[in-house]
């Protein structure tokens, strides 16, 4: 039997390429667009590399429309995971074009081409964000988009807004919008993981980086919240768990219209917990010092992922320790990501 095709866009990203693993190793083909602007290729070759088969790699724009009907008239696509956007929070507030132009109209060029190619089955990488400041913990699908603090989550909220809208103004389409709480973790075989360019935004390539010796201490924003230790609480799951939750979406694409799913471990963990833990388990120091709040950071939240259960049959099954093995053995076989690699290039590659 012919494998089903999937498009996955963003694909050399963190969550791509975990995801793009668990796709093949489930049996399906890959075909990945990306335009590299935060990844590198040698993220790919890693991915053929567990999986023992190969990834067919376009490097191209979602902006691009030419590209993208060219990639669909090649391909026979049986459905599209729609990772590729911009996701750094602050970068958002001082650029806010560019996160509007490559998530918002990315977006929409790459529907219109679906539609286009008759291809209306698509799963959404969307985020925790869109709950908004004012929604009650923990979580729940049922609960309104609320408002957003920065120009990245209001990108989500306008993404979503335009599937919900498509979704009904044509019944061909099905769509999933996946809601991930906090990623993080690598692939047990610490030959992938997150790899951000420059400063991590995020906290736990932060602390990986420190008790690697790569920088000098975290910073902790805010030690004055409402939480029990005073620092701000978030629901961290496993990229390996969250990447088998878009398999286990891609099921849910048969149903016409829309599905919405939380994808969360559902427990709360503080900033100072993730650092005592890591500390504990890579038996190095994770030194740090208390610094005023970040603007925009929310006090606690964290998923009800109930409904995930039910309908996907998903759970995060991997624990916070193992979470930061993984994130361990990643960083400290590749203390500097895979940028040794960065200019191997695969002979499978096409340019738009
Ligand atoms: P990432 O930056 O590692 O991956 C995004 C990928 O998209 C990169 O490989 C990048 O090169 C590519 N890309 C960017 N602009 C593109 C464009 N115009 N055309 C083609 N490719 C382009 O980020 P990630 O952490 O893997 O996140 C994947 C998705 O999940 C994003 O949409 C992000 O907003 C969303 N998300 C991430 C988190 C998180 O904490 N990591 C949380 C919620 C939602
Ligand atoms: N933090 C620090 N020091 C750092 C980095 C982070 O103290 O150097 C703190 C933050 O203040 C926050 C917590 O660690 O309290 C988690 O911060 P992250 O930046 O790792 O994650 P966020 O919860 O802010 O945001 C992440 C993604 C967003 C996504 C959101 C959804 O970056 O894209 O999860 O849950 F929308």
């Amino acid at each position: 039997m012919q494998k089903a095709k999937i498009l996955v866009t963003g694909g050399a990203g963190y969550i791509g390429s975990h995801a793009s693993l668990v796709l093949l190793e489930a049996g399906y083909e890959v075909v990945v667009l990306d335009n590299l602007t935060n990844a590198s290729q040698e993220a790919l070759q890693r991915v053929e590399q567990i999986a023992g088969s190969s990834v067919t790699f376009i490097q191209g724009d979602i902006r691009d429309r030419a590209c993208l009907d060219l990639l669909f008239s090649d391909h026979d696509i049986h459905a599209v995971i729609h990772f590729a956007g911009l996701k750094a929070v602050s970068e958002s507030v001082t650029q806010p074009l560019s996160y509007y132009d490559t998530n918002v109209c990315g977006s929409l060029t790459l529907c219109r081409a679906m539609q286009a190619a008759g291809v209306c089955r698509l799963v959404f990488s969307s985020s925790a964000t869109v709950y908004g400041p004012d929604a009650p913990v923990p979580y729940h699908e049922s609960m309104p988009r609320g408002r957003t603090a920065n120009p990245y989550g209001t990108s989500k909220s306008m993404v979503e807004q335009a599937l919900e809208d498509l979704s009904q103004s044509d019944e061909r389409w099905s769509v999933v919008l996946l809601r991930y709480f906090n990623p993080i973790g690598a692939h047990p075989s610490g030959l992938m993981g997150e790899d951000p360019q420059g400063v991590p935004n995020n906290l736990m390539p932060y602390i990986a980086q420190v008790a690697v010796g790569r920088r000098e201490e975290l910073t902790v924003f805010g030690n004055d919240y409402a939480t029990a230790d005073g620092t701000c609480v978030r629901d961290y799951l496993h990229v390996m768990d969250l990447s088998e939750g878009h398999a286990k979406a891609l099921g849910r694409l048969s149903t016409p219209g829309l599905h919405i799913y939380n994808l969360g471990a559902g427990k709360g963990v503080s900033v100072l917990q993730m650092v005592e833990a890591f500390a504990r388990i890579s038996e190095r120091p994770v030194p740090y010092h208390f610094a005023p709040r970040r603007d925009g950071d929310l006090a606690a939240f964290w998923a009800d992922s109930q409904k995930a259960e039910q309908e996907l049959g998903w759970q995060a099954r991997r624990g916070l320790d193992e979470m930061i093995a993984d994130t361990w053995r990643w960083q400290c076989r590749n203390p500097q990501g895979y940028s040794t690699d960065i200019h191997t290039k695969s002979q499978r590659t096409s340019k738009c």
